[in-house]
């Protein structure tokens, strides 16, 4: 087997459709020497139907990120299929409307309180969940909206983002030990259901387009999924707590 990740043993979550950043990972990992299972939620027989869309068809395990018994079972699961894990890949994210579209201030703290578990929460439960299958050398990775500013309409999702950047450092200090890395990705705008769901999510796209000193494209997903790779791969084993922007550039420049 060659590529990248040639004889890797990964577990993705966050595939719901082929425009999912998830799929993208999926597929790229697979074409460069992965073996790959997936995570579904909620409608798995739609997670199936796209997982045999992937160059190998891939099987699909249901994990609700919020369900302990789900992630209590995670490890044997997986183990049905591989025998052990190099990587995980969190990409996952929720939070109900309230806390979208301009509702800062009046979304209620259950609300609130779902989307830091999701999207959060989550990023810590699942690695503990793969933990027990891991072994130094071992990565985990998952995807951030730059959360150093206040993005009109992102409001709650922001500051899950922000909690989702710390908890990837302190996950990157606890693990450390163990030699496992964590690391974020942060990916500009892409068209994907979890952006669709927020009202005025429409305004950051031409917005980026135009701004990003290498142009941005909402419909490519393969840039945040080829940054994945590669901090999964062995070519960043120093490399722990960082967030990869794969934005065109836009974070770095003044507005
Ligand atoms: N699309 C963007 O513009 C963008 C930009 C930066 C970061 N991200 C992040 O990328 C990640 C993937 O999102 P996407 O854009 O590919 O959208 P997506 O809708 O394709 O994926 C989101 C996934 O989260 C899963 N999910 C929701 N609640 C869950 C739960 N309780 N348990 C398990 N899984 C659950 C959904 O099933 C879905 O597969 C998210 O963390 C998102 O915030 C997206």
């Amino acid at each position: 087997m060659s590529g990248l990740l040639a004889g890797k043993r990964l577990l993705v979550t966050g595939v719901i459709t082929d425009a999912s950043i998830a799929f993208s990972v999926a597929k790229l990992a697979q074409e460069n020497g992965a073996q790959v299972v997936l995570t579904g939620y909620g409608r798995l027989s739609l997670v199936e139907r796209i997982a045999k869309r992937l160059p190998e068809p891939a099987p699909v395990i249901e994990v609700d990120v919020t369900n302990t018994e789900h992630l209590a079972g995670l490890a044997d699961r997986v183990r049905e299929h591989v025998d052990g894990l190099d990587g995980v890949v969190h990409s996952i994210g929720f939070a109900p409307q309230s806390c979208l579209g301009g509702g800062f201030l009046d979304a209620p703290w259950e609300d609130v309180a779902t989307a830091l578990h999701v999207s959060t929460f989550s990023y810590k439960s699942l690695a503990m969940a793969a933990l027990p299958l891991m072994s130094p050398g071992g990565a985990v990775v998952g995807l951030t909206f730059d959360a150093t500013k206040a993005w009109p309409v992102y409001d709650w999702m922001g500051v899950a983002k922000a909690g989702l950047e710390s908890a990837s450092r302190y996950l990157a200090l606890h693990l450390g030990k163990q030699g496992i890395r964590s690391n974020l990705v942060a990916a500009g705008p892409l068209r994907t259901i979890a952006a669709k769901s927020i009202p005025g999510f429409d305004q950051f796209e031409e917005v980026w387009a135009e701004r990003a000193p290498l142009g941005w494209n909402l419909t490519d997903q393969e840039p945040a999924a080829r940054a994945c790779l590669a901090l999964l791969s062995d070519w960043f084993p120093a490399t722990t707590g960082e967030i990869v922007h794969v934005d065109g550039g836009y974070h770095a420049i003044g507005s």
